[in-house]
């Protein structure tokens, strides 16, 4: 017998809750203080559960869950059905009961429950097609689900499907198996709203009663482990057992409207999120939402749905090296050196084969950039370390001349105008030794004309030899010599000791130098003899004060205003002859044998400086026969042949008499003895010179004095009358910084 019944328990238990609640509907806020979870199921939105209406979504009646707190652990209930889990994709897990059929021995039906084939029009609900199995157990069984036309509304045909199981005795049931003895199952149709469920017989369970008097139909999910056993074709197991089984319902949030109606009126639209779509139902009529792919979350609240951070898990993303999420998306991207576009799927990531794709202008740049840096660093390193080197030079130089003697010297002074010299001032001063600066080349340096930074003019004399054992001495010397303030003598303003050499500044002269004046101005205008006298006196003053104040023992220095570097050339037999030709011809005869210059190598030089100052010749002239050559050994010879007025200069021979001339040249001879003890002391020189100054008187030219003089002045003085003077014939002489 057919049974055809519609039962529309569920519906009517949801139109209740909906004509008791439509009036209450309110937007839904993402900000809810509802309840989501009943036991260990949570109930997402648009579900709900409780009085508040804004915790559901318009249609609430659809989507009111009653949470029964009494069993442990509570019960969600959907129109009285238990839930099991609500996926916000669309499902919805609930237990329905089965239906059965059941008859006596003689073939009477004894109890009729059709489960629930109930019906579901007009809700959100929709029987899974893809999830569930219409499943029937029996053994003279036919089950059947019978659609209904309601062309009206949904332009649907009837429809029907079912399965047949059938079997003889429980031999032939296999345990497990549900393929048509004792148990069938069928697939069920998509939108399956409006139908029936028929359980019938052929035989009224009469041939099969013993051991199967009942049959069962009832929708399940597949995946339900139906576990289907002989021992379930008796009539105590389902319906005894009350058993219910899963069904999967498949829901939409609004169930009378499309996609594409609900978004041309958004009025109640139900996809509230961001980064949500709308879907159409594909099993039934209405629509749901969806995050957009990337999202995930609740499509139904604003900003429920959030970005997926596919990164964060390897099996979410398909990046082979590094994966960069993005809002909906992400990117993948290989490492340095790798090219490919990043994808496992796509070309990945391999290694960047240099041969392959050289990138020329990234070397250039990279290269040049390189080598600009390093050409600054290593210019800059240089020019640190040459700084460093030279201060260092300097710095030794410094000590090494005495530098700091020196410092120590000049600190104790009072006030001084003595200056120590750095070598970058002197450097500026004669614009880097410049050539064009050079106003003498003595015999022991340079001289040059060096403009200070306050302007004032000096005279820089780069020395060119220094004998580094002498040092203390040196100091001494150049300590008391700054301090000397002689009209006479150049003023030593101050020295550089950061170079090789000790580099000395005095005043400049710029009158010329005597040798310039006696030498190289020509006869016009010629110097006066009174002149030559006054410089004369003023030199022998000079070396006085020279030789008073500072025990200097050298003529020759004061004469050249740098004795004190005179001293750092060492005299003795090997050097001699490698001494500068400049001082030769001013040089004591004397100090040639003993290595010893005294203070009356003063008194000889000085001789010969009084010659020049007479006779006009320079002290060494190559222009002179051979043996002539040396001045003072010229003169010597002159007196001895009684030639004086021959050799002296013109205006000196006019402007006095005879005797005075005399005594001058006596003055001469006398300080050229060849034994310095003979010679007269400076003092005696500078007062013999202040007499003949104001000489009047007139002598013979050649007197016993003189004889006795001459004599002195030879060598051989006793023997032979015409020795020779074998020294200092062969240089010549450049004076420098002389008065
Ligand atoms: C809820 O708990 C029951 C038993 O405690 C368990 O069988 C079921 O799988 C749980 N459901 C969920 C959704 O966790
Ligand atoms: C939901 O249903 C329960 C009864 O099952 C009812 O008490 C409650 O008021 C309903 N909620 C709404 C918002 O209608
Ligand atoms: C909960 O379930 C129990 C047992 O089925 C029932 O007695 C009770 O009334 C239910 N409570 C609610 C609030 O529905
Ligand atoms: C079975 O039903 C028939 C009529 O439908 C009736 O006559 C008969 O008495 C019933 N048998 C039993 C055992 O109830
Ligand atoms: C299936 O049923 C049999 C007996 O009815 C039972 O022994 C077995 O454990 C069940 N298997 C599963 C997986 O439930
Ligand atoms: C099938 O299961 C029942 C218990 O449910 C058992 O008694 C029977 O022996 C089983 N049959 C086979 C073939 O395993
Ligand atoms: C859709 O259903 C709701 C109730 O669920 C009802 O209020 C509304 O009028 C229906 N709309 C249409 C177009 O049928
Ligand atoms: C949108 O629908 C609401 C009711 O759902 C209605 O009041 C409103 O007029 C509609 N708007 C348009 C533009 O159709
Ligand atoms: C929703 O989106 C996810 C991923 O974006 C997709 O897997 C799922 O099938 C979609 N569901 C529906 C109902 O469109
Ligand atoms: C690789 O797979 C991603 C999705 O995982 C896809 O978006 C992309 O287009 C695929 N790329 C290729 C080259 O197939
Ligand atoms: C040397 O003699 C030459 C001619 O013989 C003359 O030109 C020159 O000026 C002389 N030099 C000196 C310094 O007298």
């Amino acid at each position: 017998m057919a049974l055809h019944w519609l039962v529309q328990v569920f519906l009517w238990c949801l139109s209740l809750v909906t004509i008791s609640s439509s009036s209450s509907s309110s937007s839904s806020s993402s900000s809810r203080k509802c309840q989501s979870i009943c036991g260990n199921i949570s109930i997402p939105y648009p579900f709900g559960m409780g009085q508040d209406p804004t915790c559901f979504i318009n249609d609430q009646s659809f989507f009111n869950i009653s949470c029964n707190e009494s069993f442990t652990p509570p019960k969600a209930l959907l129109g009285g059905q238990e839930v099991l889990d609500i996926s916000l994709q669309g499902q919805l897990r609930i237990k329905f009961p089965i239906g059965w059929d059941c008859y006596s021995k003689s073939g009477n039906r004894t109890s009729y429950f059709p489960g629930f084939p109930f019906e579901i029009d007009r809700t959100p609900y929709t029987f899974s097609n893809t999830r569930n199995r219409f499943t029937a157990i029996g053994c003279d069984t036919q089950a059947y689900v019978t659609g209904y036309p309601f062309q009206d509304l949904y332009g649907r045909l009837d429809f029907r499907f079912g399965c047949l199981s059938s079997c003889w005795n429980t031999a032939s049931v296999i345990n497990g198996s549900c393929t048509g003895i004792g148990c069938c199952q069928s697939v069920i149709p998509a939108d399956l709203k409006v139908f029936d469920v028929e359980i019938k017989s052929f035989n009224d369970h009469t041939d099969v009663w013993r051991f199967n008097p009942c049959s069962y139909a009832f929708f399940v999910d597949q995946d339900f482990n139906l576990n289907f056993s002989v021992s379930d074709l008796s009539y105590t197991s389902f319906r005894d057992r009350n058993e219910q089984v899963p069904v999967v319902l498949d829901w939409v949030v609004v169930w009378n409207k499309t996609c594409q109606e609900a978004t041309r009126n958004k009025t109640d639209y139900a996809c509230l999120s961001q980064n949500s779509e709308c879907s159409d139902s594909t099993n039934g009529p209405g629509y749901r939402c969806n995050c957009s792919a990337g999202y995930q979350g609740n499509p139904y609240v604003p900003g429920g749905c959030k970005d997926i951070d596919e990164c964060k898990d390897k099996k979410t993303h398909n990046c082979k090296q590094m994966c960069i999420n993005m809002p909906g998306d992400y990117h993948c991207k290989g490492r340095e050196g790798y090219h490919g576009d990043g994808w496992n799927n796509g070309t990945g990531c391999t290694a960047v084969a240099y041969a392959k794709e050289f990138p020329v202008l990234k070397v250039i740049l990279g290269t040049g950039l390189s080598l600009l840096f390093l050409l600054i660093a290593s210019t800059w390193t240089y020019w640190f370390w040459r700084k460093r080197r030279s201060m260092k030079l300097k710095e030794k130089f410094f000590q090494q001349n005495g530098g700091l003697m020196l410092q120590q010297k000049i600190s104790t002074r009072r006030s001084d105008t003595f200056k120590i010299f750095t070598i970058e001032e002197l450097e500026s001063a004669t614009n880097n030794y410049c050539a064009s600066r050079i106003v003498g080349q003595g015999g022991f340096g340079i001289v040059y004309k060096g403009v200070l930074l306050n302007n004032r003019v000096v005279a820089i004399k780069k020395s060119k030899l220094v004998d580094a054992s002498q040092i203390d001495q040196f100091i001494n010397e150049l300590d008391i010599l700054s301090q000397v303030n002689h009209r006479n003598v150049v003023k030593l303003l101050g020295c550089c000791l950061e170079d090789q050499v000790p580099i000395l500044v005095y005043e400049f002269i710029s009158n010329g130098t005597l040798y310039y004046h006696i030498h190289e101005a020509g006869h016009f205008p010629s110097i006066s003899l009174e002149n030559r006298l006054r410089i004369a006196a003023e030199i022998a003053e000079a070396l006085l004060i020279c030789i008073l104040l500072l025990q200097c023992q050298s003529f020759i220095g004061i004469l050249m205003a740098d004795f004190g570097v005179s001293r750092l050339v060492p005299i003795d037999h090997t050097e001699i002859t490698t001494l500068v030709t400049g001082t030769w011809g001013y040089l004591d005869p004397e100090c040639l044998q003993t290595g010893k210059l005294t203070d009356k190598s003063d008194v000889y030089s000085f001789g010969v400086v009084l010659l020049e100052l007479l006779t006009g010749e320079k002290a060494v002239c190559l222009n002179r026969s051979q043996d002539d050559r040396n001045l003072a050994t010229y003169f010597v010879r002159v007196m001895k042949e009684n030639r004086l007025f021959q050799v002296l200069e013109e205006r000196v021979r006019s402007e006095t008499s005879a005797e005075q001339l005399m005594a001058i040249a006596q003055l001469a001879l006398r300080c050229l003895k060849l034994n310095g003890e003979k010679r007269p002391t400076m003092k005696e020189v500078v007062v013999d010179l202040q007499r003949l100054r104001g000489f009047q008187n007139h002598h013979t030219v050649r007197d016993q004095e003189t004889e006795k003089l001459l004599c002195e002045t030879s060598q051989d003085c006793t023997e032979d009358t015409d020795g020779q003077y074998s020294t200092g014939s062969h240089f010549d002489i450049s004076l420098t910084l002389s008065r």
